[in-house]
């Protein structure tokens, strides 16, 4: 039977033991860093931020800081082999490392995280320069991912310490409207799901806002299960999904084959203007799964009254989605390197609190078609 549960947010009364401001920013390990980072600034519209490498005193990898609103992306790459990035990178290829959290206290973060279970990554730590302090702190999640906390309210520098400005006078990209991280999602193994929720609702004192199961979330082929974590004030949104039996393989097996593991699949982005995001990303080269135009045919008996203009919302393949709080629109990008692994989904809340079960069979039916123009369904 189709169970989905909707728990009203904020009904917690109890001190929230792990106060979380939001995403302070996402770090991913990658091959080339600089190229990501160049392909981040022009295809998505970031601005570059900061740099760390061998020239600022970090002998052995390089990051680069892109920025967009309050959207912070890190790409990191090594400089020799054997060490843990490079180990990272090729296991999972390029892929999400870290989801740093930023909080007022790191090292009360650690500490209350550590003695509810959680398997510490960094002990807290201060890094400083002239700027001030960071404190950073982390444990781990799912597979070889991490969530690092991060103290930054003593520094006024441009990122972190052992960063500088970077930037090139020359090329300063447009933004294309992308403001924060709306949600982050984790594909976890078969039977991992619950064990990942009572951690993030143990460790992390986080709640399970939304449950999908194999009925809410498949087509005629495949089948994924979810569940939504959420941190008390909704700042911080982990849906976690685990693969489930279908006619044929989950769209999260092939995930999790490619991607030699758990990790995280998605990152959500918001924008306040969807259609003049996705035109914007369009333009720019940024790929996106194509749902069959009859999508919107009955899309206005389906959502009611919606602000945007039909037409350019199938023009650009946008999704739209109603629950009782308002609507959403949605869509998500193919995956953004050559392994069938992380995507992002480009999403703007006009009052839904959801993440568009209406649309999951149309989206996942899109998938299923790459996936089977992979050989991997
Ligand atoms: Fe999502």
């Amino acid at each position: 039977m189709s169970v989905t549960t909707i728990q009203k947010r904020n009904i917690k009364s109890e001190k929230d033991f792990l106060p979380l401001e939001g995403t302070d920013y996402v770090e991913f390990y990658v091959g080339n860093a600089k190229q990501a980072a160049h392909f981040y600034m022009s295809a998505f519209g970031f601005q570059a931020l900061a740099y760390a490498g061998p020239e600022t005193g970090t002998k052995d990898k390089v990051s680069y800081a892109v920025r967009q609103h309050k959207l912070t992306f890190v790409l990191t790459t090594p400089l020799k082999p054997g060490n843990e990035i490079a180990d990272h990178i090729y296991k999972h290829g390029d892929g999400v490392k870290a989801l740093a959290l930023k909080v007022s206290d790191a090292e009360n973060a650690w500490k209350e995280t550590i003695k509810r279970g959680a398997k510490s990554y960094i002990e807290p730590y201060s890094s400083k320069d002239e700027n001030g302090e960071v404190i950073i702190s982390g444990i781990h999640t799912y597979g070889d991912t991490v969530h690092l906390f991060i103290e930054r309210k003593n520094y006024h520098g441009v990122f972190m310490p052992g960063f500088i400005a970077w930037g090139n006078p020359y090329f300063k990209p447009v933004d294309t409207g992308l403001q924060y991280v709306d949600h982050c999602v984790g594909n976890v193994g078969w039977n991992q799901m619950n064990p990942w929720v009572s951690f993030y609702e143990n460790v992390m004192g986080f709640r399970n806002i939304l449950s999908f199961d194999d009925e809410d979330i498949s087509t005629e082929y495949s089948a994924l299960m979810s569940k939504v974590m959420s941190n008390g004030n909704g700042f911080v949104k982990f849906p976690i999904n685990e693969p489930a039996e279908g006619k044929k393989k989950s769209q999260v097996e092939e995930y999790l084959e490619y991607y030699n593991g758990e990790g995280v699949q998605h990152v959500a982005l918001a924008t306040n203007n969807i259609v003049e995001t996705v035109k914007e990303l369009r333009k720019r080269g940024v790929e996106f799964l194509q749902v069959p135009t009859t999508y919107y045919d009955d899309l206005l008996s389906r959502v009611g009254q919606i602000e945007e203009d039909i037409h350019s919302l199938k023009d650009l393949g946008i999704l739209v989605d109603r629950d009782d709080e308002g609507y959403l629109l949605q869509l998500f990008t193919k995956p953004v390197e050559d392994r069938p692994t992380v995507f992002f989904e480009i999403i703007q809340r006009k009052g839904a609190h959801s993440f568009g079960k209406g649309n999951f069979k149309a989206l996942f039916e899109a998938i299923e078609r790459e996936q089977e123009a992979r050989g991997n369904l």
